[in-house]
């Protein structure tokens, strides 16, 4: 299983003073470095974290398995098109939220999903939509053409820790409906050391994106502390 280390947070830091520190590039290289698998960045309409040169620099200077998280729009999908990240996830994105929300709805979607979709994968672009664990939503995932869902984990994850096994048992179920249908099966919201090990231990999931934890931790411990440990917790619950 992938660890896929979200960085947009450190951009929030960042931008909290207007400077330059501490930078995104400098946390994708320093994940990278200590055993991250890949490293997500939201370019959000709003810009509130992530800029478009971070994401530019990313892309061309650090070594990675870079997942550009992006709303199905027409401005991220050329951006999208001129950086040719190994992958990409569509998101749904409102201005007012303060994190995504939900799953996309590929079922409500409009026409500009599937050309997004066709765009992106016809580069070789590994497209995932992020989806509530739903059957309709993942069989109309397959049907669109995209290689990949990401399972929205943020209801299991802010579940008081009674209800999450009935919530994880729906997740298991989500995956192998995702792996049955041709689908890879990527999972990720709210993660946390605590929240972890029952996703990390299922089979058909086979990369996890931890952003806000994974950075807020490591205002305490460490970057590289902090990835090491999921990374201990993420390998431990394969086992
Ligand atoms: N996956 C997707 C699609 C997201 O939108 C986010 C939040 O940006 C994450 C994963 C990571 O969530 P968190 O920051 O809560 O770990």
């Amino acid at each position: 299983m992938r660890l896929s280390v979200n960085v947009d947070h450190v951009a929030t830091l960042r931008n909290a003073r207007g400077g330059n520190f501490p930078c995104p590039v400098e946390a994708a290289r320093i994940s990278m470095a200590s055993g991250a698998d890949g490293v997500t960045m939201h370019l959000r309409e709003d810009r509130r974290h992530i800029r478009d040169r971070d994401l530019e620099r990313v892309a061309a200077e650090v070594e990675t398995r870079l997942n550009f998280e992006m709303a199905a729009t027409e401005e991220m999908v050329a951006l999208c098109e001129r950086l040719r990240p190994p992958a990409c996830c569509i998101v749904p994105e409102k201005r007012a939220e303060l994190t995504t929300e939900g799953g996309l709805d590929a079922i409500k979607a409009g026409p500009f999903l599937a050309e997004a979709i066709k765009r992106l994968a016809g580069l070789g672009i590994e497209v995932s939509l992020f989806v509530e664990p739903n059957a309709s939503q993942i069989a109309r995932t397959a049907e669109l053409g995209a290689q990949a869902i990401e399972l929205h984990t943020g209801t299991y994850a802010d579940a008081p820790a009674e209800a999450r096994p009935a919530l994880a048992a729906k997740l298991a179920d989500a995956a192998a409906l995702a792996k049955s249908l041709g689908l890879l099966c990527h999972a990720g919201h709210g993660l946390t050391y605590e929240t972890i090990t029952p996703i990390a231990a299922i089979p058909e999931i086979s990369e996890v994106s931890i952003g806000h934890f994974l950075i807020s931790t490591s205002i305490f411990e460490g970057l590289p502390t902090a990835i090491a440990r999921m990374k201990g917790l993420i390998a431990a619950a394969r086992r």
